[in-house]
């Protein structure tokens, strides 16, 4: 693995860059959010989620939120994966059981991207980067292509995603077109928040798990590579993180083809097979049950100190293998920076 010769460099990125840390730099999927008291305070200020969203005062606010209380080496930008198909004309809203969206049969049903819908995006960031400590790194996210048709085609959250299945596999060619108009707007939203000045970004596969070998490769691995590669020429120096959550045995494969820096891996992968068959290609990042940080106590120690002692020989970020859970006690949170805080022996 490259040794990084940015010596100076905020050890996020250091790691995200191939390098080996004593101590692995970490940020948590989802740390800002409901389980913060904070959070829920500002949250009831906003008249809803989105305008949450897209006032950059609050929305810069919620991400700096996790960081003074904990100290992560990472903020992740407060924002959401569904601003892309508002800003493609698709009506979206948020529900006390998810986002509704208004379903499409058709790309054709879309507008086109009205990137002034996602500025708001690039005020908070423009807000937030001079906030932080200069040790730590200012995250960017996008939902990547598959994902972001699954809501667009079920108009929610789905169990067995039957509407956006069986759309790519009756009309490929018109699933195709949609994922090529959903890959267009994610770089357009990934280059204004890397202009408005993120250091690292996230491809958010939510869904890759629900996809046949086949199916992975044509809608995850594809689009994947192809927003990797724009984004490489555009901004070299920008680590790109893919989370193809739920690939199981394509893990290997996304790694190997889509060009992404790091990988996220999911709580169901474990750890060796991670080292011995990721870690040589790329850095890894995860995968600390969610549920485990919730129960807290002698097993997050222990599960914490095992992650280490498997992955941190090489390069590594310490994260979840989802998102925070609602209900984790915040100091649950502070324990586990604790731990993480100490050496290895
Ligand atoms: O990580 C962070 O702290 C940054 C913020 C962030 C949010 N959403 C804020 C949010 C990130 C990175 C996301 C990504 C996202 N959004 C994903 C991919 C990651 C994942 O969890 O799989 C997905 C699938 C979405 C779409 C989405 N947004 C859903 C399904 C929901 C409802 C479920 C839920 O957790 O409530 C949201 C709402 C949402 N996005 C909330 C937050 C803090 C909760 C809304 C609220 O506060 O009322």
């Amino acid at each position: 693995m490259a040794i990084s010769s940015y010596g100076k460099a905020k050890p996020l990125l250091r790691a995200m860059r191939g390098e080996t840390l004593a101590r692995p730099p970490w940020w948590l999927m989802r740390q800002a959010g409901r389980y913060l008291p904070e959070y829920r305070a500002i949250r009831a200020k906003a008249a809803d989620f989105i305008t949450l969203c897209l006032t950059p005062e609050l929305a810069a606010e919620v991400t700096l939120q996790p960081v003074r209380r904990f100290n992560m080496d990472a903020a992740i930008l407060f924002s959401d994966i569904l601003l892309v198909p508002r800003a493609l004309g698709q009506r979206l809203s948020f529900e006390h059981d998810g986002p509704k969206l208004a379903p499409i049969v058709s790309a054709g049903e879309l507008s086109p991207l009205d990137l002034g819908m996602l500025e708001p995006v690039g005020a908070a960031i423009r807000r937030v980067r001079p906030a932080l400590p200069d040790d730590v790194t200012l995250i960017g996210f996008a939902g990547a292509p598959w994902t972001v048709a699954t809501y667009m085609a079920e108009g929610g959250t789905s169990r067995d995603f039957v509407r956006a299945k069986a759309w790519a596999y009756r009309d490929p060619h018109g699933f195709g077109a949609l994922i090529d108009v959903i890959s267009d707007a994610t770089l357009a939203f990934l280059t204004l928040q890397i202009e408005a000045g993120v250091e690292a970004v996230q491809l958010f596969d939510s869904w890759a798990g629900a996809l046949s070998p086949e199916g992975f490769e044509r809608w995850v691995v594809r689009p994947t590579a192809s927003i990797v590669s724009t984004l490489k020429t555009r901004f070299p120096h920008v680590p790109v993180v893919g989370f193809p959550r739920g690939a199981g045995f394509c893990y290997e494969r996304y790694a190997t083809v889509t060009g992404v820096d790091a990988i996220s891996i999911d709580t169901a992968v474990p750890s060796a097979d991670a080292r011995d068959r990721l870690q040589g290609k790329l850095t890894v990042q995860g995968n600390l049950d969610p549920v485990l940080l919730l129960a807290g106590g002698a097993a997050l120690k222990r599960g914490v100190r095992e992650l280490r002692a498997t992955l941190g020989g090489g390069p590594y970020v310490f994260n979840l293998g989802h998102g925070i859970l609602p209900e984790t006690p915040p100091e649950h949170v502070a324990e586990l920076a604790q731990i993480l805080a100490e050496p290895l022996h």
